[in-house]
């Protein structure tokens, strides 16, 4: 979502979403997320995990914390990277629950 929103609030140039799934082994999963969107304003890529911080008139700040918390409680991380153009990239490490 917040990648379609992002490549949305642009007015010209590429609007592309690349969604990448990575096998790291048998137990575990990587999946890439990056846009060419408009990239992060001035909060550190930390801040924007916290509950309540949002850049948007109608956002409500939870997404990512929301996911984050979903995520780590498959045994994973969510962590996102600044990238030198404006876009932005978001990752996500799954394990597989244990059999
Ligand atoms: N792909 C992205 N490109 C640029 N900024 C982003 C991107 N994803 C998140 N952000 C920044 O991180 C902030 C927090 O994102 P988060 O998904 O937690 O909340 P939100 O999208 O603002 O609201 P919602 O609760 O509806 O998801 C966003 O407001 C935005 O500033
Ligand atoms: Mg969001």
């Amino acid at each position: 979502m917040n990648a379609i929103e992002a490549i949305s609030a642009k007015s010209d140039g590429a609007r592309e979403v690349l969604v990448v799934p990575k096998n790291q082994g048998l137990d575990e999963i990587l999946v890439l997320v990056r846009d060419s969107g408009v990239g992060l304003d001035q909060s550190s890529v930390d801040e924007i995990f916290k509950p309540f911080v949002t850049s948007k008139p109608g956002g409500m700040g939870m997404g990512l914390a929301i996911s984050a918390s979903i995520v780590r409680a498959h045994g994973g991380r969510l962590w996102a990277v600044r990238m030198r153009t404006r876009a932005q990239l978001f990752s996500f490490l799954c394990r597989r629950a244990a059999r």
